[in-house]
């Protein structure tokens, strides 16, 4: 069991992320049922046979208050306001007061629209998150972003919003197909790349679908911590938080570019891609070595992530839809850049020709 403890700046809060095997059992342990009224347990359609049942029970073995349970339709579609308004609605119609904890199970969709609902409700319920997906557990359950989407215009809606606690039980990962497992791996890999080499050197020796329960557990509590660190010296993203920007920059203009073809990327996938772009535009502006380029293309290519974008030759698309993509956020791009394996520096603008080489590299 790992137990890593979050303190979030200019905040009174604290809260535990807990990693274990098969904790699902007995979330009951987890939670403070004495202080709450009734449990929401909100989670998608893919989730609700999976592993709904399995935290009801656990709940209703030891309390008797109310377990309710609000399942939506899987898919980042379904993240928009409409499906928040239908869970506010069913929260009030079963009259759960501002004692209500909400039980966020699921993906990156599910806690980010179940903590959106936790931070709404009522002017603000808690909630806990128990992230079923690699991206969920070492991404989107920790750093109290939570959100959905307005239209085409993803997570622009939200609010900050810190859960409780996050239960991560590694044995869920088992359900996801390989793919889609594989690539919530990409921000491991980020973690390594921007603050910590030696990290990168472990994460990368192996694809994470051949690691023990033991090798995995490390593996996600390092880059849990990593994320913590980071955003507990910048909730609000006006420093350090840029840093976890590394790769996505390019890697969202891919992701979007995907969509047109008929090889949709998974946005971990993307941000591998975009990862090898933004690399390699470090080291034309001579900022990390090609020996080190060459080592990150090597060991994100090893675990099995994809390192060349196939959606199209032309470096024109992609670039000209990057610039409208910031200037369509207002302003110019600002840049996170590797300075060697283990750090990167935020802020920083550059000459349209190094992005132009970074995206040539990745088409070729
Ligand atoms: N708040 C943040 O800081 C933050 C960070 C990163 C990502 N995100 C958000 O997270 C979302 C992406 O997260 P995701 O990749 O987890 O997507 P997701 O929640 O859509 O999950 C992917 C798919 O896997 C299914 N699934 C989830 N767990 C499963 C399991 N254990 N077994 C079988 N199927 C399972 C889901 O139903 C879904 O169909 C995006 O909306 C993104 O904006 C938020
Ligand atoms: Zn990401």
């Amino acid at each position: 069991m790992k137990d890593i403890n979050i303190v979030v700046s200019h905040s009174p809060q604290t809260y535990s992320v807990f990693i274990e095997s098969g904790l699902l059992h007995s979330i009951f342990d987890y939670i403070e049922v004495k202080k709450y009224t009734a449990f929401y347990v909100i989670s998608d359609s893919n989730i609700s046979d999976l592993y709904v049942p399995m935290v009801k029970k656990s709940l209703q073995e030891h309390t008797e208050k109310t377990v309710r349970t609000y399942i939506f339709e899987a898919g980042e579609k379904n993240k928009h306001l409409q499906t928040v308004e239908k869970m506010w609605q069913d929260m009030a119609d079963n009259k759960l007061d501002r004692n209500v904890l909400v039980i966020a199970l699921g993906g990156g969709v599910v806690t980010d629209m179940a903590g959106f609902v936790a931070a709404t409700y009522l002017r603000g319920v808690d909630y806990i998150s128990i992230p079923t997906t690699l991206e969920g557990m070492v991404d989107a359950s920790v750093g109290g972003k939570t959100g959905i989407n307005l239209g085409h215009l993803k997570n622009y809606i939200g609010a900050f919003r810190q859960p409780k606690a996050v239960l991560i039980d590694i044995d869920t990962l088992k359900t996801l197909p390989d793919r889609a497992f594989l690539q919530g791996y990409a921000e491991v890999l980020k973690h390594g790349l921007i603050v910590d080499n030696e990290y990168f050197d472990e994460a990368s020796r192996k694809s994470p679908l051949d690691m023990s329960a033991d090798e995995l557990i490390g593996v996600i509590s390092r880059s849990v911590e990593i994320k913590a660190e980071i955003v507990q010296e910048d909730e609000k993203e006006i420093g350090a938080r840029k840093l976890l920007n590394f790769g996505h920059t390019i890697g969202h203009v891919l992701e979007s570019l995907s969509m047109n073809t008929d090889e949709l990327l998974f946005h971990g996938e993307a941000v591998s891609i975009g990862m090898i772009a933004e690399a390699k535009i470090s080291e034309k502006l001579g900022m990390i070595k090609e020996s080190e380029f060459k080592k990150i293309e090597d060991a994100i290519s090893q675990v099995g992530l994809p390192v060349r974008f196939k959606g199209t030759n032309s470096i024109d698309s992609v670039f000209d839809m990057l610039i409208t993509d910031k200037k369509n956020r207002g302003g110019k791009i600002k840049w996170t850049l590797l300075t060697r394996i283990g750090e990167a520096d935020f802020n920083i603008e550059i000459g349209e020709k190094f992005v132009r080489e970074g995206i040539d590299y990745i088409l070729t």
